[in-house]
Parts: C-alpha cells; structure tokens; sequence
C-alpha cells in the first residue's frame, strides 16, 4: 500500500502539479481530501487502450477497498458492452478505477464534474450512477460551441457534456450566487434591474473553444476555456477549498483556481503537459510521484512516467 502523500493540506500548503500515472498517485490521497474533482480524461479513440494494472488500493489500513456496485443495470449494461465491443470495454476498464478514486477522494460536501462527449456520455452515467448512486448525479451540463467543419450527414455535434455527481445529496456546496450571470436574450421582456443583473446560466452553457490566436492559449491540443471551469469551480468550491485534476493537460483546472483564491492538485502523466503546467502554474509545487514514491520534479528529456493515450 501506498505512503500516504506528504503534503500540507491546510488553506495555507502549497498547490501541487504532479506528474504521474494518475493510478499509481491517487491511491497516496487522504479520503475526503477535495471539495470539487473535474476530469477531462481522454475521449474515447476506437482503439485499445494499452493500460496499466489499474486496481485502487484505499489510502488508509483498515478502511476496506471497494466502493459497493450498486445496481443491477450497470453489470447488464457492462456485460453486453464487453460481449462485443473490445474498444468500448478497455476504455471503461480504464475509467472505472479512476473514478472510484474520485469519489474516495471527494469530501463529504464534494462535487464531480466529469467532461466527455456524446459517444462516452451514456455509458460513463450508467458508470457513475452505479459508483455514486443514481440519486447523487446533479445535472448534465452541456457545453456548447460552434467552431470547426459541419457535418452534412447528421446534425454536425458541436457540444461536451459534463455529468454533475455530488457525494452526498443532503450535504454539497453549490453556490449560485457565486457564479457569473448571463445576458437576456430578450431583455426587453424584464425590469431594467433584472436586465442588468443578467439571469442565472442553466445546464447548457454556450462558450467559445479557447481561441487559436487569444491570450489563453498554451499550445496544449486539448485545452478547455476557462470560462467554464470558472463557472465549475466558484459554484462547486469556497475560497480556501482542495480542488483536484488529475487529466489535468494544461492546467486549466489550477489557473481558475488560483485566480479564484482555491487550492489544487494537478496530475497528468504527459512530460508535455508538465512542461506546460510548469509555465502556466509557476507559483505551484512541481513533483514526480512514480513506483519509487516522490522524487524531484524530472525535466521532459526524463519520462520518467509514459501515457499511451491520446490527450
Ligand atoms: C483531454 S486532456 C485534458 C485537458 C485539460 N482539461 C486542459 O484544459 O488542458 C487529458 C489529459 O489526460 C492525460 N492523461 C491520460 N491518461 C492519463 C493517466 N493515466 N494519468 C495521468 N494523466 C493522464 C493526458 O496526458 C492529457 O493531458
């Protein structure tokens, strides 16, 4: 089993970048450590995913290992998957393990976000109603976009989604007062202080990619705006408040919340992403956790941990 990780978890220790196997570093987590988790892992590509052995181990003795499946649905859905669809199958093998450690890790009051797109989606909610509890997912969000070539076969799919699970439905922290408003669409139709105030955004969000020539662009494939993980962190956490990444890519997850006044944990196991991080998160502790435990922050030319998957 793991050593749990030495870090100071109070408002006042430092923010981490990590770089790492996301399986072999969580499992070093105190439970409960993080108010809001957001993922972005990567989408789902058609191939076999080479993976690693991904079984969890809990952070702490005596605290049993499985979170219970509980329902019957989820083993059906998951056993006519895997009856013919390999891809499928490896790709759930590889999220399953990951998420489990998400809601260990997530506070009594804590919040997941999830970011997939509409080929994983269904599956992933039938996955997470099972590890969660279907009364613990919150909503659906859908990030919608309008950038790039139109299909002229089908309705051209320009949105994420984002499954909204909380580990205790009597006891999340949601603010929606702390989360920017939105311009009427028809104004005229409200008091001129409404018009001004703006109204409170549903669960479709309408927010442009990050541009290929504005100022928040890293360079990073996969970057998400921080738009919306604005709006993710200031409804899901309080200032003060751990919040975790562990496909963190570029770091948008710790620049919104460092801006944002919260603490972070930023995993990612791509040398690329670390380098990235390294400019956009300065401020943040750099380390390297691999099997040998934490070792000094390693330089790209090192790979001292791979990722097989698409980013
Ligand atoms: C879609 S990107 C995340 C992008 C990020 N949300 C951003 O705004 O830049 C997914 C990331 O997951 C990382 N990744 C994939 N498998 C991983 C693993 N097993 N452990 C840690 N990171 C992993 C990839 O390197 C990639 O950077």
């Amino acid at each position: 089993m793991p050593a749990r990780t030495a870090h100071d978890w109070s408002p006042d220790g430092p923010d981490l970048v990590v770089h790492a196997e996301n399986t072999e570093y969580l499992p070093s987590l105190p439970d409960g450590s993080f108010t809001m988790v957001y993922v972005d892992p990567p989408f789902n590509t058609g191939r076999k995913q080479s993976r690693q052995q991904t079984k969890m181990v809990r952070a702490q003795a005596g605290d049993g290992d499985r979170i219970g499946f509980k329902g019957a649905s989820y083993s059906t859905v998951r056993g006519t998957l895997s009856s013919y669809d390999d891809a499928f199958e490896d790709y759930w093998l590889f999220l399953e393990p990951r998420l489990r450690e998400a809601w260990r890790l997530l506070a009594e009051d804590g919040t997941l976000y999830l970011h997939l797109d509409y080929r994983e989606v269904h599956y992933a909610k039938v996955m997470l109603d099972a590890i969660f509890g279907r009364e613990c997912f919150l909503n659906e969000i859908i990030w919608a976009y309008d950038y790039g070539a139109r299909a002229k076969n089908r309705w051209p799919a320009k949105h994420d989604n984002i499954l909204v699970y909380v580990k205790d439905p009597s006891r999340y922290h949601y603010d929606a007062a702390a989360v920017d408003r939105e311009p009427y669409m028809a104004p005229g139709l409200v008091t001129p202080e409404k018009a001004a105030l703006g109204k409170l955004p549903t669960d479709v969000w309408w927010h442009t990619i990050v541009s290929p020539t504005g100022k928040e662009k890293t360079g990073y494939p996969t970057q998400k705006p921080e738009g919306v993980l604005r709006r993710i962190v200031a409804a899901s956490s309080r200032p003060g408040d751990w919040v975790l990444d562990f496909f963190a890519g570029s770091g948008t997850t710790g620049a919104v919340a460092a801006a944002l006044g919260r603490r972070y944990v930023c995993v990612d196991a791509n040398p690329e992403a670390i380098d990235v991080m390294r400019r956009r998160l300065a401020h943040a502790e750099h380390r390297a956790y691999g099997s040998a435990g934490i070792v000094a922050a390693p330089t790209t030319s090192e790979r001292p941990v791979s990722s097989t998957l698409r980013g």
